[in-house]
C-alpha cells in the first residue's frame, strides 16, 4: 500500500475515533470541550465548527501502519492510535504555555485566547482523555492484560515526554549543552512518543513484547530523525507553511540541533559571537538575523540534515528487522521519508 493510499483510508477513521473519545456529554455544550474542539482544528474561536488545520495525524498513522506491518487489524489499534494523538495534543497546548508560543497551526493557541490557567487546564483533560481512549481497547476484545500493558506503555511514555520538556527548559539557560544532552533531551520530547506509536500498533497486533520492541526503537529512531527536522524548520522554515513565527527557537533560546553544534566549537570565533549573542539576554530583530548567519557559515544546516539522514536510516533497518508485512511496508518507509523531507 503507498502513503497517500493508507492516509485516504486511515485518516478518516482515525478523526472518526477521535471524534467518538472527544464528545461532550449532551448536558454539557461547554467551553470546557470547546477549548479542546478548537485545539484540534473542529472549533472556532466562538466554538463553531471550522474547518481549521487538525495537524498531520502522523502518530496515529504510525500506530495503524504499525499493527498492520505487525500482522494485525489495525482497526483494533484505533483505540491506541487516538491515545497517542490525545497525549500528542496535551503536550502541544502545554508546550505552547511553555514556549510562550502565541500561533500553533497558524492560529492563536489555546493560552493566548483563554489565558494561561484554562489552557493548563485543557490540557489535563485531554491528557486524561487520552487514558480514556486506550480503554476503549476492551471493546476490541483485546485481553485485559494486554491492555494493562499498554496503560502502562503510554504512562512511562507520558513521563519520558514529561522529562524531555523539563530539560528543554532547562536548557534555554544554559550554553554548555553538548550534542549528547541534546539527544537525551529529544529522545524524551519527541521520540518516546514516536516510539510508544509504533510499540503499541505491534502489540495490539501480537503479545510479542521482544517484536514490539524493535517496532519501538523504529519509532524512536523515526522522532529524533523528525525532531531534527523540526528544529531545521525552526530556524529555515516558511512561517507561512510551518504556522508558526520566523526562527522562533532562536529568539527562545532554544537549544536546537544547530546551535548545539555551533555551541560546542569552543575555540571558534563564530561560536564565540554565538555564546555572546545568547549570554546577553533577549534578542533583537538583528541578533536573530546575525545567530542565523553564523549557525549558516558554520555548516550547522547540512550537518543537521545529514544527523536526521543517519537516524532515519538506524530507524528504517529496525523496521526491515521486524519483518514487516509487505501490505504496511511500503506506506511506512514513504512516511519516514517524508518526516525529514516534510516543509510543515
Ligand atoms: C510538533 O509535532 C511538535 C513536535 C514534536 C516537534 P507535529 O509537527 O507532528 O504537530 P502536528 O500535530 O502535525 O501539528
Ligand atoms: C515539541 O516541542 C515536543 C513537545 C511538544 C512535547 P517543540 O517546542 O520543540 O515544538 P514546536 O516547535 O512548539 O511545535
Ligand atoms: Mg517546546
Ligand atoms: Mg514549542
Amino acid at each position: 500500500m503507498k502513503l497517500q493510499e493508507a492516509m485516504d483510508l486511515y485518516l478518516p477513521l482515525i478523526e472518526g475515533e477521535l471524534r467518538a473519545c472527544m464528545t461532550p456529554p449532551a448536558d454539557d455544550p461547554s467551553p470546557f470541550w470547546g477549548m479542546m474542539h478548537y485545539h484540534l482544528g473542529w472549533a472556532d474561536e466562538q466554538f463553531r465548527p471550522s474547518q481549521a488545520p487538525v495537524g498531520k495525524r502522523l502518530r496515529p498513522l504510525i500506530t495503524l501502519l504499525t499493527c498492520q506491518a505487525a500482522g494485525g487489524d489495525p482497526h483494533d489499534a484505533l483505540p491506541a492510535a487516538a491515545a497517542v494523538e490525545l497525549i500528542h495534543n496535551f503536550s502541544l497546548i502545554h508546550d505552547d504555555i511553555q514556549d510562550q508560543s502565541d500561533t500553533r497551526r497558524g492560529r492563536a493557541t489555546v493560552w493566548k485566547l483563554w489565558g494561561e490557567a484554562q489552557a493548563i487546564n485543557a490540557g489535563d483533560a485531554m491528557f486524561t482523555l487520552a487514558h480514556l481512549a486506550l480503554h476503549r481497547l476492551s471493546q476490541r476484545s483485546l485481553p485485559p492484560e494486554r491492555i494493562a500493558v499498554a496503560l502502562r506503555v503510554l504512562d512511562q511514555t507520558s513521563l519520558a515526554l514529561c522529562r524531555g520538556q523539563h530539560l528543554d527548559l532547562d536548557f534555554e539557560d544554559r550554553l554548555d549543552v553538548d550534542v549528547e544532552a541534546y539527544l537525551t533531551m529529544i529522545r524524551g520530547k519527541t521520540a518516546a512518543l514516536l516510539g510508544c506509536a509504533c510499540q503499541l500498533g505491534a502489540l495490539i497486533a501480537w503479545p510479542d513484547l521482544s517484536l514490539a520492541e524493535h517496532y519501538r526503537r523504529l519509532g524512536e529512531g523515526l522522532g529524533l530523525a523528525f525532531q531534527i527536522q523540526d528544529d531545521l524548520l525552526g530556524i529555515w522554515g516558511q512561517p507561512d507553511v510551518t504556522g508558526k513565527p520566523v526562527a522562533d527557537d532562536i529568539r527562545r533560546h532554544k537549544k536546537s540541533l544547530p546551535v548545539v553544534y555551533v555551541l560546542g566549537r569552543h575555540d571558534d570565533t563564530k561560536a564565540k559571537r554565538l555564546r555572546a549573542l545568547y549570554a546577553q539576554g533577549a534578542l533583537l530583530e538583528e541578533d536573530v538575523a546575525e545567530a542565523v548567519a553564523i549557525l549558516e557559515a558554520s555548516q550547522a544546516r547540512p550537518y543537521a540534515e545529514a544527523q536526521a539522514q543517519h537516524y532515519l536510516e538506524t530507524a528504517l533497518a529496525e523496521l526491515e528487522a521486524a519483518g514487516p508485512k509487505p501490505e504496511a511496508r511500503q506506506a511506512l518507509r514513504e512516511l519516514a521519508g517524508f518526516l525529514i523531507n516534510r516543509a510543515y
